[in-house]
């Protein structure tokens, strides 16, 4: 099978042929369908995330798939060849963008139907990173005021979209040319946050969604409510300045949970969509990294092996 590695971090990933591996107990072999590229993947690869995320070379980097099942191990019960499904794989160990993955039978999620099962693969690391950041780091309830910053990426967007579905009434910040697709996905208000000054225009707010950082975190602090939370994905934000203001400030680190991605297939099966950037092949694997790496994609770029 093809496969995209690379063997040391910051060199450009290449196609290698390697043999297809076999499902051990309690894995099963899946034919990739989609394999999406996300931050996490560029961050790996320049060497920034050793401390959390180690890898062995040479690596086949990638976490989020879509596919159908080829062969079952030993002890797997519950599926059969032909399954079409989504999964999140240890980042550690990667292994998605190839023509072929092994998952550990744990991780799979029957794939929703609403969406083509390439793109379905887009969704994977960033609904389960919305999804645990709304629920989980917070309780969104209908009627809360809530605020998405980057609400035109993919995790803010698929975050508005969740806010939306739960009866939140959801702001927005997005550069111009996304005003209107962000409003697309519920938005009630979206700030074109080149032109304006959010903390001009907002107040009384219970949940910030902040997948920016930088300044936006400090800004943000002066339109939650007090006792609101900023919940951040970059990067942890500063707790303790949180603090002074009388909110709450949190890091969601997502982790891989097969119970949640079945939450966030059933929000795709009423209509939560992942915006694409390009759908490409293994051997546009450098390029792909470059575009990510350079923050240039619009959505998500999703590898087809079959390309
Ligand atoms: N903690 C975790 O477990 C976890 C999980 C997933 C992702 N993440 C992180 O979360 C972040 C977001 O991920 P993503 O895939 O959605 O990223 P992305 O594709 O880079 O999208 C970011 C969006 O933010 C917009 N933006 C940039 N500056 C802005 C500003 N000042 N105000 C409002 N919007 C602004 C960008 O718009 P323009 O391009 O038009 O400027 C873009 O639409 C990344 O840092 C990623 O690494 C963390």
């Amino acid at each position: 099978m093809k496969t995209l590695e690379y063997t040391v971090y910051g060199k450009a990933p290449a196609v290698v042929e390697r043999p297809t591996p076999q499902a051990a107990a309690g894995e099963v072999l899946v034919k990739v369908a989609g394999a999406a590229l996300n931050p996490l993947d560029t961050k790996i690869h320049a060497g920034y995330m050793t401390a959390f995320f180690p890898v062995t070379f040479p690596y086949v980097p990638g976490t989020d798939i879509s596919g159908t099942i080829e062969s079952i191990g030993d002890g797997v019960s519950g599926w059969k060849t032909g399954d079409e499904i989504i999964a999140r794989l240890d980042p550690s160990k990667g292994g998605a963008f190839a023509e072929f993955a092994i998952v550990p039978a744990d991780q799979l999620v029957r794939a929703p139907n609403a969406l083509p099962l390439a793109e379905i693969a887009g969704l994977v690391t960033v609904g389960g990173t919305a999804w645990q950041a709304l629920f989980e780091e917070h309780a969104v309830a209908s009627g809360q005021r809530i605020l998405v910053h980057g609400a035109a990426g993919p995790v803010g967007a698929f975050a508005t979209q969740l806010a939306v579905q739960a009866g939140a009434e959801v702001f927005a910040t997005a550069s111009a040319a996304d005003v209107d697709y962000v409003h697309g996905l519920g938005a009630v208000k979206v700030i074109d946050y080149q032109n304006s000054r959010f903390e001009d225009e907002l107040s009384d707010i219970d949940l910030v969604i902040d997948t920016v950082g930088g300044d936006v975190e400090e800004r943000s602090l002066k339109v939650l409510k007090q006792g609101g939370t900023l919940i951040a994905t970059p990067m942890p934000p500063d707790a303790a300045r949180a603090r002074k203001a009388g909110v709450e400030a949190k890091f969601v680190f997502h982790r891989s949970d097969a119970v949640r991605l079945g939450h966030v297939a059933e929000c795709a099966d009423h209509g939560a969509k992942v915006r694409l950037d390009r759908i490409v092949g293994l051997y546009e694997g450098a390029d792909a990294f470059a575009r990510q790496a350079r923050g240039e994609a619009k959505g998500k770029i999703i590898f087809k092996p079959q390309l």
